[in-house]
C-alpha cells in the first residue's frame, strides 16, 4: 500500500512527519533506546546533539536517570479465561481476566494484545486486537478469526492464555481524532470481517460525545457477534448502523451519499489494504478535510521495534517501524 505521508519524507527528517506511539508512555524509553534506535531521540540514535522534535518529557533524560535500562518492560502473564464463546467453527471469542489496572490501559482504542497457549514457544505469539474492555471487571474481550497454525494453537485452550500489552498502534492516523475533541464530533467506522473488533473499542470510547455512524460488511464473521457487543447502549449512542458488502456496485454510492449529507468531521477504515485505497480516495475526495485513520494491517510479529518485519523502506534510504510509528500528517495515505 502507498503512504502518501511516507513520500513526504523524501525531503524532511523522518521525526517530523511521524512519531513513536510509545514516546513519553510508561514503555519509553524502550529496547531501541538501549541500542541506539530510538525513533525519536537524536541522543539516543547516537548523535552529540538534539535535533528532536519531541515536545514531551526529555526520553534521554528519562533514559540516564533510569539506569540506562527499558522502562516498565511488557512481561507475558497468564490470563484466566472466564469464557469462550464460538460464533462459528473458525470464529471464537474469549473474555480474558487480566486485572482492572491492564484493562484500562486495554481500553485506549487500537490497542492490541500479543497473545499465545501456556506452553507454546515466542513463534506463536499472535497480535490480537482488543475489541471490549470491561475495567469494572477488569476484563478484555478478544476476538478470534481462526485462520493457521497460531489461531489453531489459541482454540486448544480452555483455561488460560499467556497476554502480553497492552501495545497502542493497531490503528493509523488515530491520534489525530482522539487529540482534538469538539463537541459533536460526526465520526464514520467502516468495518469489514474481523475489522468490526478495533471499531466496538473505538466505539466504546467515543460514543459519549462523538455522533457515530457505522457501516459493517460482516463476510466472514457473524451478526450474532456484532449484536452482542453493538448491544442496546451502543446501539442508542449510535447515529445509524448500516450492513451492507462492501463489494456490491451500490456500497461506494451508499457510502459517498452518507459523507456528503452528514460531512463528517473523522472517517475511520478498518478493513483490508484493498478496501483502504479505495475508500481512502473516496474520503478524501468528498470529504478533503476530514481526519483519516485506518487499520494497521502491516505484519505485527514482536510490537518493540525489534524484529523488523513491520517495517517499510522510504525514499532517502530510510526504514520505518510501522508497529511504533504514528504519522503526524491529518491524512497518512
Ligand atoms: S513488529 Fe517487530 S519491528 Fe515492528
Amino acid at each position: 500500500m502507498s503512504y502518501g505521508a511516507l513520500d513526504a519524507s523524501k525531503s524532511v527528517p523522518t521525526q517530523n512527519i511521524m512519531n513513536c506511539i510509545d514516546a513519553g508512555t510508561e514503555n519509553c524509553p524502550c529496547y531501541l533506546a538501549v541500542t541506539g534506535d530510538c525513533l525519536v531521540c537524536s541522543r539516543l540514535q547516537g548523535k552529540h546533539y538534539c535535533d528532536c522534535e519531541w515536545h514531551g518529557v526529555c526520553i534521554y533524560n528519562e533514559f540516564i536517570q533510569g539506569n540506562r535500562k527499558v522502562n516498565n518492560p511488557r512481561q507475558d502473564f497468564e490470563a484466566k479465561i472466564v469464557s469462550k464463546k464460538l460464533y462459528k467453527e473458525d470464529l471464537v471469542v474469549y473474555v480474558l481476566d487480566v486485572g482492572k489496572g491492564f484493562a484500562m490501559k486495554a481500553g485506549r482504542p487500537g490497542s492490541y494484545l500479543f497473545v499465545k497457549a501456556r506452553g507454546a514457544s515466542g513463534f506463536y505469539d499472535i497480535p490480537i486486537s482488543v475489541m471490549k474492555s470491561d475495567v469494572e471487571q477488569g476484563y478484555v474481550h478478544l476476538a478470534i478469526k481462526v485462520i493457521s497454525t497460531k489461531t489453531k494453537a489459541l482454540m486448544q485452550e480452555e483455561e488460560k492464555l499467556l497476554v502480553r500489552g497492552p501495545y497502542r498502534n493497531g490503528i493509523q492516523g488515530l491520534s489525530a481524532i482522539l487529540a482534538k475533541r469538539k463537541k459533536e464530533t460526526k465520526t464514520l467506522i467502516i468495518a469489514k470481517g474481523i475489522g468490526i473488533a478495533p471499531g466496538i473499542l473505538i466505539n466504546q470510547a467515543l460514543m459519549a460525545k462523538d455522533h457515530i455512524d457505522m457501516i459493517i460488511d460482516t463476510e466472514k464473521i457473524s451478526d450474532e457477534l456484532v449484536s452482542d457487543y453493538m448491544d442496546d447502549e451502543a446501539q442508542s449512542a449510535i447515529g445509524t448502523i448500516k450492513y451492507m458488502a462492501l463489494a456490491d456496485e451500490e456500497a461506494e454510492q451508499v457510502m459517498e451519499s452518507m459523507m456528503r449529507v452528514k460531512g463528517y468531521d473523522n472517517v475511520i477504515l478498518l478493513v483490508s489494504d484493498y478496501y483502504i485505497e479505495k475508500l481512502g480516495a473516496l474520503t478524501k475526495r468528498i470529504l478533503p478535510s476530514a481526519n483519516l485513520a485506518m487499520s494497521n494491517n502491516f505484519h505485527i510479529c514482536c510490537g518493540e521495534g525489534l524484529c523488523g518485519s513491520c517495517t517499510v523502506d522510504i525514499p532517502g534510504g530510510k526504514t520505518i517501524k510501522m508497529c511504533k510509528c504514528q504519522f503526524h500528517s491529518k491524512s497518512s495515505l
